[in-house]
């Protein structure tokens, strides 16, 4: 059964769980440009036939319209699973891997990273490596687990354009990409313990103490860190620093670009940069909005290396028109 329906996003086969009914009619794309209709909603996930389309490299996709359902199940979904002991911890990490292909096919349909299936693949990849290898995994999967709503998304697209801003600066370093991307994943792991009240206030709308309440959550995050084995100093430097800017008026110390963790500069510029293309601060901006709200509205308080690489990695995106 082909149909050529409205505008389809690709997704990734980890969304769909074993025995799990699909939340979404998921469809294939043939040669020809239509699409075929692998999964129905409501049945239960052919796990099969899912991945054996996966695994000849086609790509799945869903309509547009149930995007968004899609991953607020997958979600909700991995947010019970990481708590549940009974289930494995390749499970675990493979829910965490589709949340972070869903994050990246978003950079993807945002223009922020060339959408071909082995790119997507290679950042995903790197990110669930990089999560496997956690010594105490099953309690970081636990704090994940406990990240307010939108939290764990944000952390994989800031990874993901963590990590594309350090090959844009030529970093190769495979330990130095794996702290960046822990660093990055887990910056604000903090947010769990600000109550929901502070978290659903719009930033003007909070008092002086919500705020420094908020702000909180950096110092939070190192000390939940701190629970968990072998965590590198770089990571929690990431945790700890990810507000502070290069004028010195972030936060919690207000250190300048000098004095801040080399790698907590890269991911400070790809979390406001995410940020601001969803709507965390005033409305949601387009690639190239975000950039120029940095560089020229608020006048680049970011190191001005990182920044340019975050720019050298959009532009080029946007002049290869992904396909
Ligand atoms: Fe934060």
């Amino acid at each position: 059964m082909t149909e050529s329906p409205q505008k389809m996003i690709m997704v990734s086969v980890d969304l769909f769980t074993e025995g799990v009914p699909l939340s979404a009619d998921v469809y294939t794309r043939l040669p020809s440009g239509q699409y075929l209709l692998v999964g129905k909603k409501g049945e239960k996930s052919n796990f099969r036939t899912l991945h054996m389309t996966a695994q000849k490299k086609a790509e799945l996709y869903v309509r547009g319209s149930d995007y968004d359902a899609v991953i607020q199940f997958n979600l909700a979904l991995t947010k019970t699973a990481v708590m549940k002991p009974e289930i494995s911890t390749h499970l675990k990490v493979n829910l965490i891997s589709g949340l972070a292909d869903s994050a990246i096919n978003d950079l993807v349909d945002r223009k922020v990273v060339m959408g071909s299936y082995d790119r997507v693949k290679q950042l995903s990849g790197f990110i669930k490596d990089t999560v496997s290898q956690v010594k105490d995994i099953d309690k970081l999967l636990d704090l994940l687990g406990k990240l307010p709503k939108d939290s764990a998304a944000h952390g994989m697209a800031t990874a993901a354009v963590s990590l594309l801003i350090c090959e844009q600066m030529e970093i190769t370093s495979k330990t130095t990409l794996e702290k960046v991307t822990l660093g990055a994943l887990l910056h604000d792991i903090g947010l769990k313990e600000i109550p929901a009240a502070i978290l659903d206030k719009p930033r003007a709308e909070r008092t002086v103490e919500e705020s420094t309440f908020y702000e909180s959550h950096t110092l939070r995050g190192v000390e939940l860190l701190q629970e968990l084995k072998e965590i590198p100093s770089d990571v929690l430097a990431i945790i700890l620093e990810h507000h502070e800017n290069a004028i010195g008026m972030g936060y919690p110390r207000r250190i300048r670009d000098i004095k801040m963790n080399p790698l907590a500069r890269i991911v400070g510029v790809a979390n406001y940069f995410m940020e601001l293309l969803h709507d965390g601060v005033g409305d949601m901006k387009s690639p190239e909005e975000a950039l120029h709200y940095m560089e020229v509205t608020l006048g680049l308080p970011f190191n001005k290396q990182v920044f340019q690489a975050l720019k050298d990695v959009v532009q080029a995106q946007q002049i290869k028109k992904p396909g």
